[in-house]
């Protein structure tokens, strides 16, 4: 995908030895904005737990993690994470996130077509799933724009710097 004159971004599936410049992707972007579970250098993950984290997920029919790579660099992450349990088998969680430096560029929605994609394309997925800071107005508006609509909210989700903030549930049906 060209997204400026020059600069192209492919989408990858994450590979077991991308595993440290995933973290170190990780840490930086929790430290761009609060919207994350964690702030920077608070990805708690060590290269061995990471590592072992993609080889289930791509051994998983249901699950996939997805780079977004330019100049051979990470500028974005998506997962699309599904329980194993057959119950809560026909659903999953979805998260992206892209570096500050190349927002509004396209990117995060191009991670979570290709993700929905997959979802659709898996023969078991019905509904994704996600989380987000009921705050986080640009991600929101984009999830709207993807055909995600609000099914619940979770008060005081987050706890930043002794602040309380509301998650907003967000669905998709496939
Ligand atoms: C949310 C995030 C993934 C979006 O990635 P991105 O690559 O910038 O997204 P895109 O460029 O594909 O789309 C952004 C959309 O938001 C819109 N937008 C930008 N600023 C906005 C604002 N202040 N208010 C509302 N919408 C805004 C853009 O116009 C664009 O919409 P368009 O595609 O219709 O033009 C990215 O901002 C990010 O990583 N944020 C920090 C982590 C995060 O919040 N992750 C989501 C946690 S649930």
């Amino acid at each position: 995908m060209r997204i400026k004159d020059d600069l192209y971004v492919d989408i990858q599936l994450a590979r077991e030895q991308d595993a440290p410049f995933i973290i170190e992707y990780l840490n930086q972007v929790g430290g761009e904005s609060d919207n994350l579970l964690f702030g920077k250098g608070e990805f708690s993950l060590s290269v061995e737990q990471e590592t072992a984290w993609i080889r289930t997920i791509n051994r998983s029919l249901t699950s996939r993690v997805v780079l977004a790579v330019a100049h051979d660099e990470i500028v974005g992450i998506g997962s699309f994470v599904s329980n194993v349990k057959p119950r809560i088998a026909h659903h999953g969680e979805l998260a992206v996130s892209v570096k500050q430096a190349y927002w509004n560029h396209g990117i995060g929605r191009k991670i979570i077509k290709y993700l929905i994609q997959f979802a659709q394309a898996n023969g078991v997925t019905e509904i994704i799933h996600l989380g987000v800071r009921a705050d986080n107005v640009r991600a929101i508006r984009l999830y709207q724009d993807l055909g995600f609509e609000e099914v619940g909210r979770f008060p005081g989700f987050f706890k930043i710097d002794g602040q309380y903030y509301d998650e907003i549930l967000m669905n998709l049906y496939l």
